[in-house]
């Protein structure tokens, strides 16, 4: 297992986080999981653990109808979602290799999953979800590419403005999305964030490692660990991104 890297966005720039993709963005997707939720496992209050919670924002507009639990690689992400998320029991931990010994009526995981850049890294995450899970227990998962979907090189760019240790704060993104080794399963995101804070303007860049697999390396890899596989499609983002869920129930 590789040693997990983390972007600069996880780390020192975590700030950015709630300025660069607030949690209102949110809003429509986490729609579409409360309800596949509920499709799936019923009305009730479902225990659920999200992998890689990140700032929270997506899991901050299901915490009113399930019980949550959530970890993160990154310490400074957990602090954010534990601000938004105060009565979600929180927890450091790596998705490949965390063992709480409980287990819920759902696992979740978003765009997190783009960190596993291996299949080995995708096995062993599947298999954290299923010893994580109560037998009929639902897998969640939204990644943001699959092969099928993906075209290189891309470009989206966004400005966003917003308030940082209660001064005004502007951040002008560029990701430059490329695929610099078309025979492994990486692919490359270059960010740049120009940054106008207390009047000053700085440059930030920040590269980013990801996961590219086929839906048919998805379902396979799934379906070994014992799920069954379904996928949803999702409201496209507003970055453009198109996405869709696996929607995996253990059996
Ligand atoms: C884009 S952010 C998630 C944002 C989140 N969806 C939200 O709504 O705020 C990706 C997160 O994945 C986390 N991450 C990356 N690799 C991980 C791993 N192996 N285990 C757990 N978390 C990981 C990062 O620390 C980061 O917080």
């Amino acid at each position: 297992m590789s040693q997990p890297r983390l972007p600069r966005l996880y780390n020192e720039l975590a700030y950015l986080w709630p300025i660069i993709s607030p949690p209102s963005n949110y809003e429509d997707e986490a729609e579409v999981w409360r309800n596949t939720i509920k499709d799936k496992l019923g009305q009730g209050r479902h225990r659920v653990l999200e992998l890689g919670v990140g700032g929270g924002h997506n899991l901050s507009h299901l915490t009113e109808d399930f019980q949550a639990t959530a970890i993160d690689l990154s310490p400074r992400m957990l602090d954010l979602s534990k601000k938004l998320n105060p009565g979600v029991e929180h927890h450091l931990g790596d998705m490949r290799s965390l063992r709480l010994e409980e287990t819920f009526d759902a696992v979740l995981i978003h765009d997190a999953i783009a960190y596993m850049v291996t299949e080995d890294d995708l096995a062993a995450t599947f298999e954290t979800a299923k010893l994580h899970l109560r037998a009929g227990g639902l897998l969640i998962i939204a990644p943001d590419w699959v092969r099928e979907t993906f075209r290189a090189p891309m470009v989206f760019h966004w400005v966003r403005n917003g308030k940082s240790n209660g001064g005004d704060i502007q951040v002008t993104i560029q990701e430059y999305l490329h695929d610099p080794d078309t025979s492994d399963t990486e692919i490359e995101s270059v960010f740049t964030y120009t940054i106008v804070e207390d009047g000053q303007e700085r440059i930030e860049q920040d590269t980013h490692t990801t996961g590219l697999f086929s839906m048919a390396t998805w379902t396979r890899l799934l379906e070994e660990k014992g799920f069954q596989v379904e996928t949803v499609r999702l409201p496209l983002n507003e970055g453009g991104y198109s996405g869709f869920l696996f929607v995996a129930e253990l059996s």
